[in-house]
């Protein structure tokens, strides 16, 4: 009923399908019903009649029949129309409904959900929704109204052959709901489960044929999806197996009724001494019996499909129940560009520690901040906080003075550029790749962005120059290419603030530094919030902030730091070392 509710909350605008769709599957399954009493009608007729068959009523008690059942097949034909109605509408508000919390979800909600995972998410619920309601709910009024109807059709002929046909239903419905009770419901959702690792390790499998190639790996890269092929097989073959011995039992008990009924009958007969009457009766039981017996079935599958329909609601809700970014009443403009971090600290959803810890640091307009320190110490997490990829737990972020909280969503992306590592260009040409950073733009501004970005080179090796789409018929960039065109996109937008994670990371030497150019370019006066891990890079900076486990450590500028003797002064000498080495290496080559 509570999935059913919930679904009805879909229905926006059409509130009547979904009942009307019930009621008419209703009335045609009371309509399906009623041809078994004009059979038993036409039967006693028949006994009554000695078989005369130019009596009239049986003719009108058979186009009755026949009247009934036409109309049950047609109002059920007008059920399924409404079913698929309210089917799509539900599908198609699900998705819309999804699609709308994920655009105001923090931007690190799609650090942890994957487009690949949210597209299958909400794929698979939402046609698993639509064809519960399209194809079974029309059975739903049915599945409840004909074992009920049946059950008050066996009691108003004759108790006693009621009481006989109910022992083997009764002992099937016993021996059914012992299956489908805890076990089934347990085994339902490790089935969704199941077939969902199933699935990701499948996508992640193939994602990483590459790699796996390169290392040669095969026989171990297989093992994960191979174990939750596995795992998903010995899970529907120990279930199989549980219903093996009930399921024989069940089979043969509802379909051996009449070994039930036949002695009852006979033993009425030898009471009541009415042949007539309990043969009739017999007659209309052996037929009424596996219909109760069916729809009895039936209900428990119905069960079943509702349980299904309901984990996938609860799926999708899942997928979206992280906070969406609330809409502010009186959202503030920016009225400074300084960035302020007052006592901020921050634990990821379901971590154990805090990721950053009581960080406080302030950046004046038009300086530089960067942040160096250890894997993992929080450097990313700090620099996310600012166009709030999620928000502080306690503490404040504030851009000149404002807390970003209370900052308009569009306006703090309009003042704050970022370039992560993983840059992401859409499947579109260069020039709406790079225009993504003000549409405004014109030629000339894209033109000088792109220089200044150092991708001029770029574009001139590519067939349309900027008109050129990406990720389509093979044309793609390296890892440092994409990047020096999400510099352009960043000097585009021109925005104020500039939070740099690691632009120069993995990039190769020649690629670093024409990235090192650009990014000179995007910062020149602006409020830049930048992580490096060559500390060469930033050297420069008004002040470094050595991150460690959480906390700030050590802070002042480069020459300060050295003086210190701390832990920047040891990354200092190990960096140089490092170098060292490479250009030892890079001479023996030589
Ligand atoms: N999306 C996430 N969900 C949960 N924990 C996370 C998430 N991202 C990072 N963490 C954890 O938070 C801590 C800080 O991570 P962060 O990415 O800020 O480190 P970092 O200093 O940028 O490291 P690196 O130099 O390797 O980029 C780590 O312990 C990491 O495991
Ligand atoms: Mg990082």
């Amino acid at each position: 009923m509570k999935t059913l509710l919930k679904l009805q909350a879909y229905m926006t605008g059409r509130k009547a399908l979904l009942p009307g769709a019930l009621a008419l599957s209703a009335i045609s399954t009371l309509m399906g019903m009623l041809p078994y009493i004009f059979i038993w009608l036409i039967v006693k007729e028949l006994f009554n009649t000695g078989a005369d068959y130019s009596q009239v009523r049986i003719n009108t008690y058979a186009w009755w029949a026949v009247g009934m059942a036409i109309a049950g097949v047609i109002l059920y034909f007008l059920a399924l129309t409404l079913s698929h109605l309210a089917a799509f509408r539900v599908e198609t508000n699900m998705r819309r409904l999804a699609m709308r919390k994920i655009i105001r979800m923090p931007l690190g909600f799609f650090d942890r959900n994957t487009s690949g995972s949210i597209r299958k998410i909400i794929d698979d619920n939402a046609s698993i929704t639509h064809s519960f309601l399209a194809h079974q709910l029309p059975d739903l009024a049915g599945s409840i109204l004909m074992p009920l109807t049946a059950l008050v059709f066996i009691f108003v002929f004759d108790w006693h052959l009621a009481l006989a046909c109910l022992i083997p239903i009764i002992i099937s419905m016993v021996l059914m709901s012992f299956m489908m009770g805890g076990k089934g419901k347990k085994f339902m959702k490790n089935y969704m489960t199941s077939l969902e690792n199933m699935n990701t390790e499948a996508v992640e499998y193939v994602r990483g044929i590459p790699v796996v190639k390169v290392f040669q790996q095969s026989v171990f890269s297989f093992k994960n999806f191979h174990n939750s092929i596995i795992q998903y097989k010995n899970m529907v073959f120990e279930y199989t197996k549980i219903w093996e011995n009930p399921m024989s039992i069940n089979m043969v008990i509802i379909n051996g009724f009449v070994f039930f009924l036949v002695p009852v009958a006979i033993l009425l007969i030898g009471y009541s001494g009415n042949y007539t009457l309990v043969l009739v009766n017999l007659f209309f039981y052996i037929l009424i019996t596996p219909v109760f017996a069916q729809s009895m079935m039936k209900s428990m599958y119905m069960n079943q499909a509702l349980g299904q329909a309901k984990e996938a609601v609860n799926r999708m809700e899942k997928l979206t129940d992280v906070e969406p970014l609330p809409v502010l009443n009186n959202p503030k403009t920016i009225t400074g560009h300084d960035i302020c971090f007052k006592n901020v600290s921050f634990i990821y959803p379901g971590a154990k520690q805090k990721a950053i810890d009581n960080i406080s640091f302030i950046i004046p307009k038009g300086k530089t901040v960067a942040l160096v320190g250890a894997s993992g110490s929080g450097k990313t997490t700090i620099a996310r906080l600012v166009p709030r990829f999620w928000d502080a737990d306690t503490g404040k972020v504030c851009i000149g003075g404002t807390d970003v909280k209370e900052i308009d969503q569009k306006e703090l992306m309009n003042n704050v550029s970022f370039v992560f590592q993983n840059t992401k260009l859409f499947k579109t040409s260069l020039l709406g790749n790079i225009k993504y950073g003000n549409l405004d733009a014109s030629n000339e501004e894209v033109e000088r962005a792109v220089d200044l970005a150092q991708c001029r080179e770029i574009i001139c090796k590519l067939p349309d120059g900027l008109n050129t789409k990406i990720g389509v018929e093979g044309t793609y960039l390296s890892g440092g290419e994409q990047q020096r065109i999400a510099l352009a996109r960043a000097i585009l937008k021109d925005a104020p603030i500039v939070v740099l994670d690691e632009a120069t990371a993995f990039t190769d030497p020649e690629n670093e530094y024409l990235i090192q150019k650009a990014l000179g370019k995007l910062t020149k006066g602006k409020t830049v919030l930048l992580i490096a891990h060559r500390l060469t890079s930033v050297m420069d900076a008004d002040i470094i902030l050595v991150i460690d486990k959480s906390k700030i450590a050590e802070q002042g500028n480069h020459y300060e730091l050295l003086n210190k003797q701390g832990i920047y002064s040891k990354m200092w000498n190990e960096y140089q070392q490092s170098i060292k080495w490479t250009i030892g290496k890079e001479i023996q080559y030589v």
